[in-house]
């Protein structure tokens, strides 16, 4: 297939961001909406395209960080949320009928769900609250975490996200504050480990195992991109909380309702004592939640003494997105269609790759794509450091560019080109993308090369 160079002006994005930079830092909100030299503005998004201040529409990869499952604006999740308004259900804060509902069916789903903690804002809301319950449930203050793993803007665990510039493998990986102003012994509580490394929780645990609290993990490691995680190592990480009397904690945010209607984990028959999902559960609306064991979840306030609280938790419109949204899961192909979707694209760019003969590679898991350039598997975050070194963000920046450059468009994110799919996908959407990365590959094969 050829394709053809699409030539958009983006003047008016370019044109906004002085006068937005008076108002908002650097002119976005939030690290990762920064595109250099000027992010694109955004004034709808509709299915698979997302449609800029200049009037160009692009299609997306980016997905709303992974939130719109179903693609953007779904007439029956949006239509919901606008019933709930009609219905004069925009009120917070008491108890309403349509929580409960909603925790029935995620309770029904979810193999470590007994009771569902409804939570206020996004991701990170649930991963603060676990982090509270697993200490206050085991008397410990320690927390394990994945190196390249996302846990949420709070300091909890707030530490080694980013690709290290130590490249070297390690079994004990430094816990390196993710920012200024998180207290030191806030990190100092983290423990790092590494990915699909079972040596790496052994020594955590031979050397700190009474002290630790719980183990986080992305059951697939998407905050790098896409790692797939063994389920050996999910296995031993459940063996060693149970050998310890520590929790463990999947961190389904990402993961969850993106390669199964559920949690990406429960195939591999490995139940943790808690998860946290948000993101696609709702298909771009608010709503984050913590899922487990009742006996742990009734610790927390008020069946318990573990304060949990916020005025927007269980949020109406957000629990109307999600029972709309697992209506059209359950009772649809989207998801298995996202996922097809997802595996022509990532087979076709594999096969670009090889035809080319260069050492990049498409990881992908359920409807979760990642790019990488420079290596040919990705198995941990210090692969992932050694094949950014070299220059490789400034290849990753010429990608996005370049798909920018043919109306297709995918958000920055540090070392990584990770892409989302929805059901609202289309095989010609797939295949035209598969053509642009494909001209990519011949444009700079040099680079990807060196
Ligand atoms: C795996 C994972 N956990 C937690 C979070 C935090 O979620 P939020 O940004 O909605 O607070 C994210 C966000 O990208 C994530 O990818």
């Amino acid at each position: 297939m050829t394709v053809d160079h699409i030539p958009m002006s983006t003047a008016g994005s370019a044109g906004l961001l002085a006068s937005r930079r008076a108002v908002l830092p650097r002119g976005v909100t939030g690290a990762g909406r920064w595109e250099d030299p000027y992010p694109l503005v955004f004034v709808r998004a509709r299915e698979q395209f997302l449609e800029d201040v200049d009037g160009n529409v692009l299609l997306d990869f980016h997905g709303g960080y992974g939130t719109a499952i179903l693609g953007y604006s779904h007439p029956e999740v949006d239509g919901a949320v606008a019933a709930a308004m009609t219905d004069g259900r925009s009120f917070v804060g008491c108890a309403q009928i349509h929580e409960a509902r909603l925790a029935e069916r995620l309770c029904a789903l979810l193999p470590e769900a007994e009771r569902i903690a409804l939570c206020g804002g996004g991701g990170s809301d649930p991963l603060y609250h676990a982090v509270r319950l697993a200490r206050a449930a085991t008397g410990r203050q320690k927390v394990v975490k994945v190196e390249g793993g996302y846990q949420g803007w709070h300091g909890e665990l707030g530490a080694s996200t980013t690709p290290p510039a130590d490249t070297a493998p390690t079994h004990v990986p430094p816990t390196v504050p993710n920012s200024p102003g998180i207290l030191p012994a806030v990190t100092d509580a983290i423990l790092a480990v590494t990915v699909n490394d079972p040596e790496s929780l052994r020594a955590r645990f031979a050397a700190e195992g009474e002290q630790i609290a719980a183990v986080f993990v992305e059951p697939v490691l998407h905050s790098s991109g896409c790692i797939s995680v063994d389920d050996g190592y999910l296995m031993l990480a459940r063996e060693l909380c149970d050998a310890y009397g520590a929790l463990l904690v999947f961190d389904e945010v990402l993961s969850g309702f993106r390669s199964r209607v559920g949690g990406a984990a429960a195939p591999t028959g490995v139940v943790p004592d808690l998860a946290t999902y948000g993101k696609a559960v709702a298909n771009g609306h608010v709503l984050a939640f913590l899922a487990g064991r009742g006996a742990l979840m009734d610790q927390l306030a008020p069946s318990g003494d573990v304060f949990f609280s916020g005025t927007f938790n269980g949020g109406p419109l957000g629990v109307a997105a999600a029972e709309a949204t697992l209506d059209v899961l359950q009772s649809t192909d989207a998801m298995d269609r996202a996922i097809g979707l997802t595996t022509r694209l990532a087979e076709g760019m594999n096969a670009a790759i090889a035809t080319r003969g260069l050492p990049a590679v498409c990881q992908h898991h359920g409807s979760v794509w990642n790019l990488y350039f420079r290596t040919t598997a990705v198995r941990d975050v210090r692969d992932l450091a050694r094949s950014l070194q070299g220059g490789t963000e400034a290849l990753n920046l010429a990608f996005r560019h370049h798909l920018r450059d043919h109306a297709i468009f995918l958000q920055r994110r540090v070392g990584t080109n990770r892409g989302f799919v929805s059901a609202a996908h289309t095989e010609a959407d797939v295949d035209r993308a598969i053509a642009v990365v494909d001209q990519f590959l011949e444009h700079h094969a040099e680079e990807i090369a060196a």
